[in-house]
C-alpha cells in the first residue's frame, strides 16, 4: 500500500523522534535568511547553532542569505556575510567609526559583495566555510571542511582551500537537462510520484516527464 502523507515542509523534527535534524526554514528568525522548502539542517549539538554560524550579518547592511529548496547542510557550515569585511582602499584597515563619539567621521567605506545564494539541492559537507556574495548553483556538492570563494557552478563537486573542481556529477548536456527540468520546483505528489527516478539515475524517465509537460 503506497502511503499518501509526504514529509511536511512546516515541521520542525521531520524525522520521528529525531531532533538532530530540522527542516531550516522553520527555525530561523533573522528575516535576511531566506530558507526554501524541505532543506534540512543537521546538528547533533544543537541545532539553533545554524544561525550562529551566519557570521557578520547585519541589518545595517542589508545582505541576504538566500538558500533553495533540498539543500543538504551539514554541522559546521559557517557563512560569513558583508560585514565580516574592514576597509582595504583605506590608509588603516581599523574600523574607528564604530566606536562613535569623536570618531564618529570616519570613514568606512566597504563595499558588498551582494547576497550570498545557494540554489536548490545543493549539499554542503561538513565544517564548510562559504565567503560573502559567493552563489553556489544547483545540484552542486560542497566537499568537508572546503572554503568557497568564487561562485560554483551546477552540478560541480568541489573541495578544498580554496574550493576547486574536483569533478563535475554528469556531462554538460545531462547537466543542461537537469537545469531546465528543475524537478525542484514540481508539486511534491510529482516529486514523490517519480523519487525512484529521481534518487536513481534514471534518465529517461525523468526525460519522457519532461518531453510529455512540454505537450501539455
Ligand atoms: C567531496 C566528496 C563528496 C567527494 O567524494 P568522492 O567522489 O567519493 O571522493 P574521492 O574520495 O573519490 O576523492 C576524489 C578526489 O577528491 C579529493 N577530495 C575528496 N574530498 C575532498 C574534500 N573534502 N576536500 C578536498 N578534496 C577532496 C580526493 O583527495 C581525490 O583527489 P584526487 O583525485 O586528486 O586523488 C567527499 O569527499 C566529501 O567531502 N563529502 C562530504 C561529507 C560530509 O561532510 N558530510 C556531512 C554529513 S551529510
Amino acid at each position: 500500500m503506497t502511503i499518501k502523507v509526504h514529509p511536511d515542509p512546516n515541521a520542525l523534527y521531520p524525522i520521528e523522534g529525531v531532533t538532530r535534524t530540522c527542516f531550516l526554514k522553520n527555525i530561523i528568525i533573522n528575516t535576511q535568511i531566506i530558507v526554501g522548502d524541505y532543506t534540512y539542517y543537521d546538528d547533533p549539538e544543537d541545532i539553533y547553532n545554524f544561525e550562529k554560524n551566519v557570521l557578520y550579518l547585519f541589518d545595517f547592511i542589508k545582505d541576504k542569505l538566500i538558500i533553495g529548496k533540498f539543500c543538504q547542510i551539514a554541522t559546521g557550515v559557517r557563512f560569513i556575510m558583508n560585514g565580516s569585511n574592514h576597509a582595504m582602499d583605506s590608509i588603516s584597515t581599523y574600523p574607528f567609526k564604530i566606536f562613535g563619539k569623536s570618531w564618529n567621521f570616519a570613514s568606512m567605506n566597504v563595499a558588498s559583495k551582494g547576497d550570498t545564494i545557494i540554489e536548490n539541492d545543493v549539499w554542503i559537507g561538513n565544517s564548510v566555510t562559504i565567503m560573502p556574495g559567493v552563489k553556489i548553483s544547483n545540484g552542486a556538492i560542497i566537499g568537508t571542511n572546503a572554503l568557497v570563494t568564487k561562485d560554483i557552478k551546477p552540478y560541480a563537486i568541489v573541495g578544498g582551500n580554496p574550493a576547486k573542481c574536483i569533478r563535475k556529477r554528469f556531462d554538460d548536456k545531462t547537466i543542461d537537462f537537469l537545469l531546465q527540468l528543475e524537478w525542484w520546483n514540481w508539486p511534491i505528489e510529482k516529486i514523490t510520484e517519480n523519487l525512484l527516478a529521481i534518487t536513481t539515475g534514471d534518465l529517461e524517465t525523468l526525460k519522457k516527464i519532461y518531453e510529455e509537460e512540454k505537450l501539455d
